[in-house]
């Protein structure tokens, strides 16, 4: 998703509830605010070590993808179909996932994004396990891909 995107995505979502950063929702940290409309690792990896993609049960999804060497990983990128909080909590989850081991990375908790964040209000306190459990399933792919590499070159993004 490009910054045009990102910016469109926020000016289009509906005032109230689904709003990405409603101050209805509770307060909205500076932290929120400066990477909902500019989240660092936000892209994508062309061929990944390490893919996934998930919807949460609120409908919004994300993907992972990993460039991992040596079972650590050196690049991680997301994009999300989701609200300014989902954008704010992947590029948190990337920017602690990169430069850790796989076993690091598997042990990233969705309170740790938050607290990064300055805390999510209450309803959103999903958006840092999406981004968790998404990182986490990456991981898992490509534990999974290692033990057939020529895999994936045929990945099904
Ligand atoms: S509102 Fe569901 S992940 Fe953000």
């Amino acid at each position: 998703m490009k910054e045009d995107d990102v910016y469109r995505m926020i000016a289009t979502q509906k005032p109230g509830k689904d709003h990405p950063l409603d101050p209805a929702e509770g307060p909205v940290s500076p932290e929120v605010q400066r990477r909902a409309v500019n989240p660092p690792c936000l892209g994508d990896i062309p061929v990944p070590d390490g893919y996934a993609h998930v919807t949460g049960d609120c409908g919004d999804s994300m993907e992972v993808f990993l460039g991992i060497q040596d079972r650590r990983i050196r690049e991680a990128r997301f994009d999300t179909l989701g609200c300014g909080f989902t954008l704010a909590c992947g590029s948190v989850a990337m920017e602690k996932a990169e430069g850790k081991t796989i076993a690091e990375a598997m042990r990233i908790e969705a309170a740790e994004i938050a607290q990064a964040l300055g805390g999510l209000p209450d309803t959103h306190e999903h958006c840092a396990e999406l981004a968790v459990e998404t990182l986490k399933k990456a991981v898992q792919d490509y534990l999974f891909r290692g033990k057939e590499p020529w895999k994936k070159l045929y990945r099904n993004r």
